[in-house]
């Protein structure tokens, strides 16, 4: 019993160092794409089409980088701040690449 409850608590700890790893390790288009799963997928869906919450098709979206890095950092209606989420500039940068692949 104490067993299994310690080896629960070591695998909570590891698991997010283990995330972070798979992270360094992927390349820039696939942390883009980890990074939009993460924090964006659950009001765009992974295609940008989703909607929820009224968020807009990302598919159909045409705004420049500078106004999709505006939006990122400082949010827009129902659309929240990324800035904490998404830590870093060049995170910010990774994610615009992949949110500009999603269109058609
Ligand atoms: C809580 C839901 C939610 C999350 C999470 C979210 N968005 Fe949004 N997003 C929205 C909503 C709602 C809008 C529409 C804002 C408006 O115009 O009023 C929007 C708009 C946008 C736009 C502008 C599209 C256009 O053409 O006007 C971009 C680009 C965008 N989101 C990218 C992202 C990215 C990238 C992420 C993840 C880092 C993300 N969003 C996370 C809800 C969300």
């Amino acid at each position: 019993m104490r067993l299994g409850f310690i080896s629960l608590l070591l695998f909570a700890c590891q698991a997010p160092q283990k995330q972070q790893d798979d992270f360094t390790q992927q390349t820039p288009a696939e942390q883009g794409a980890s990074l939009f799963s993460m924090h964006c997928a659950q009001c765009h869906g992974e295609d940008g089409k989703l909607g929820a919450s009224g968020a807009k098709d990302l598919s159909k979206s045409r705004l420049t980088d500078a106004q999709i890095t505006t939006i990122l950092k400082n949010g827009k209606g129902a659309m929240p701040s990324m800035k904490a989420l998404l830590e870093s500039d060049e995170n910010i940068n990774l994610v615009l690449s992949h949110v500009k692949g999603l269109r058609q």
